[in-house]
């Protein structure tokens, strides 16, 4: 029999966290609890203080094999279509070879998955260990691809020293205590990086480390530094070189010529690590506050609450395509002296930020994202900018898109309704779910409840025929599935069907187009996801809107949005649809997820206008025209938009 005290001894050997020991300098979570900057290696250490556990490592990929079920795009990955080959990967082959893997911690493990979802290059669907991605390597050298005099080459963000001071001093104090001159690298020419050719490295990142974009000229410019909207505000972003979540790296060597010599150095240059997660004290309160599961790691059955979605106009309104952006965690403003200096127009508070051009024909309209704070304030604002747009005499109308990471898939719709007007049509793309065995039994459960169901994203009313009527709620779209057959591989799908994002427009659709629709175009970085991939390949599809995409490495060809599925479901979300029908316990139900994790998958197709066949998601639409970013416009939207509008509406 073992002792109480043997027991003990155990437990403090087996589970350190769990031991409830005074936090001891042994403790490499004690170490850094409290600090909000820290060395990667100092943070890594922490990560890799939890031991491999057998029982989460078979929680998780179970979860993910059946998970993947649900994926619409896995059989595509066997052999990607060009020129999206970067992405091919035996979804199956890669899980089984990561089961037979011997990894040393829980670290490893969930590195492991995470690095390989990530190189899916499908922002909708990647495995997010929120235990293992509370921080972000922040390195104090943001780059950026500029046109100087004609010759592009690699630079340090001329506006670093603006840019990284607003970090605030627990970071660049880092720097002044060791001694490191950050602020004299702002604007210096890069030839190489870690002994590899500047832009060589930048591919090698995009690769590698961006994930989100099919795309690999798209994931090009999530490696540099752009400036975004990340909340309401003018932000700019570290870029995925100089801001990634992951600790592995500790410091950069990038051989480069300062702004203003000629003089060729090799300078290592040190990451810091920013905290994004909750407060913790040691290893036991770290596991609690990150890794432990919550109260919203998996579903809930619905059934039998209050508040039920039960109508389609409320589903409707929580139908997302979004990525998530790691990097909108650690966010600073853009710097001042960069912000537009003509004043905002109407409806301007939220998401969007409109401005007329001093040529004062040229409307601007930057849609930052389309999950704004308000799903109906987003529709007013559209409504009250296109007012002050016409009163001001604005005949033609410029669209931002640059990293706009998607969300609501019907404000997409009602953008692109708005500016097509309502003689278009259903203002979306046809759409499916996958029809494996399990959906098949999820999609009969709602018919078999009828007029009793609870209104959740399977939910047969929730979608219309291609006539645009209503499906009745006893409808069953899975009977039959289509067939569909992708790389050798027979794939059914549910029957085709249409959103019914219309019925849930809180503004009046306009007839016509309020602006000629040849004077309506699009500008970005094509780091344009989801639902922003959607409105701008509507745009393109049915108005042949010009498209212009700026950055990217120099020859080599982008596309102008980088990943469009029709619509994500959080884990939690697909466990919410099971439960709710009674099918938790059904042998094909991934299991509730033991960890604070989330694995996200992208549920429906979106099949394109032009070739019904295939999703818009491997069509290759090229943009019109493409532009390098100078050293006036990378970080300086209004100059951007004032060169843009020059060559769009020439
Ligand atoms: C592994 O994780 C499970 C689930 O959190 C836990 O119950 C178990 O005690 C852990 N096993 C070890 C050896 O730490
Ligand atoms: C729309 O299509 C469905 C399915 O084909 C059909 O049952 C329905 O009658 C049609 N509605 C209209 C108004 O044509
Ligand atoms: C870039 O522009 C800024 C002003 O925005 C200026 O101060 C700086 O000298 C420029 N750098 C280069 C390399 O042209």
């Amino acid at each position: 029999m073992p002792t109480l005290c043997n027991v003990l001894l155990f437990f403090a050997a087996a589970y350190p966290w769990l031991a409830g020991a005074a936090p001891s300098a042994a403790d490499p979570c004690a170490k850094i609890a409290g600090l909000t900057f820290v060395p990667p290696a100092d943070a890594l250490a922490c990560y890799k203080s939890f031991p491999f556990n057998q029982t989460l490592f078979e929680n998780v990929l179970d979860n993910m094999d059946r998970v993947f079920d649900f994926f619409t795009f896995e059989d595509f990955y066997l052999n990607s279509p060009p020129p999206f080959q970067e992405s091919t990967n035996n979804i199956r082959a890669t899980l089984a070879k990561i089961r037979q893997t011997k990894f040393q911690t829980d670290y490893d493990f969930n590195k492991a998955l995470y690095d390989f979802t990530t190189q899916l290059n499908d922002g909708h669907t990647r495995y997010f260990p929120n235990c293992y991605n509370v921080f972000q390597n922040i390195l104090p050298a943001p780059v950026i691809s500029l046109d100087v005099n004609g010759v592009s080459n690699v630079y340090i963000a001329p506006d670093s020293v603006e840019f990284i001071s607003l970090l605030g001093t627990s970071y660049t104090n880092f720097f002044t205590q060791i001694g490191f001159d950050w602020q004299r690298l702002a604007g210096a020419k890069v030839l190489e990086i870690e002994g590899m050719d500047a832009y060589a490295y930048v591919d090698l990142i995009a690769k590698t480390v961006s994930g989100n974009y099919l795309d690999h000229g798209v994931r090009v410019n999530s490696v540099f530094t752009s400036y975004r909207i990340s909340g309401t505000v003018f932000s700019q972003r570290l870029g995925d070189l100089a801001g990634p979540e992951d600790v592995t790296r500790t410091s950069l060597t990038f051989k480069l010529i300062p702004a203003g010599s000629t003089k060729v150095e090799t300078v290592s240059v040190p990451y810091l690590a920013s905290y994004t997660g909750l407060p913790f004290t040691d290893s036991a309160t770290f596991w609690a506050a990150n890794c432990a599961p919550n109260a919203g790691t998996n579903g809930v059955d619905l059934r039998g609450q209050s508040n039920l979605p039960n109508n389609a106009k409320k589903v409707q309104k929580r139908i997302k395509a979004s990525i998530i952006d790691g990097l909108n965690s650690k966010a600073v403003g853009l710097p001042g002296p960069f912000l537009p200096t003509a004043p905002p127009v109407d409806g301007s508070e939220d998401v969007i930020k409109s401005f007329i051009l001093p040529d004062k024909k040229t409307g601007v309209m930057f849609v930052g994202s389309f999950e704004p704070s308000d799903f109906d304030q987003f529709q007013s604002d559209v409504v009250a900018t296109t007012a002050a747009f016409k009163a001001a005499g604005v005949t033609q109308l410029l669209i931002d898109l640059t990293n706009n990471g998607g969300g609501f898939v019907c404000l997409g719709q009602f953008l692109h309704q708005f500016l097509a007007g309502s003689q278009i049509g259903y203002p979306g793309f046809q759409s499916t779910q996958r029809g494996n065995p399990l959906a098949q039994k999820i999609v009969a459960a709602h018919v078999a409840m009828g007029v009793n169901d609870i209104g959740t994203f399977y939910s047969p009313d929730n979608w219309a025929f291609l006539n645009d009527t209503i499906m009745p709620v006893t409808f069953n779209y899975d009977k039959p599935t289509l067939p569909f057959v992708v790389n050798g591989r027979i794939d059914p799908t549910s029957q085709r069907f249409h959103d019914t994002c219309t019925e849930g427009f809180s503004q009046p659709i306009p007839t016509t187009p309020p602006f000629d629709l040849n004077k309506v175009a699009i500008v970005s970085n094509g780091d344009c996801a989801s639902t922003c991939a959607m409105f701008s390949t509507l745009m393109f599809e049915r108005h042949r809107t010009k498209i212009a995409v700026f950055g990217g490495k120099p020859g080599e060809v982008m596309e102008y949005k980088g990943m469009a599925g029709n619509q994500v479901l959080e884990w939690a979300d697909l466990d919410t649809e099971i439960k709710s029908v009674g099918l938790q316990n059904d042998p094909l139900a991934p299991p509730e997820l033991l960890v604070n994790s989330n694995f996200r998958h992208n549920w429906r197709t979106a099949w394109s206008f032009f070739d019904e066949a295939r999703p818009i998601a491997y069509v290759s639409e090229l943009p019109q025209l493409r532009f390098s970013y100078t050293n006036d416009t990378y970080n300086n939207p209004q100059n951007l938009w004032t060169f843009a509008a020059s060559k769009l509406f020439a």
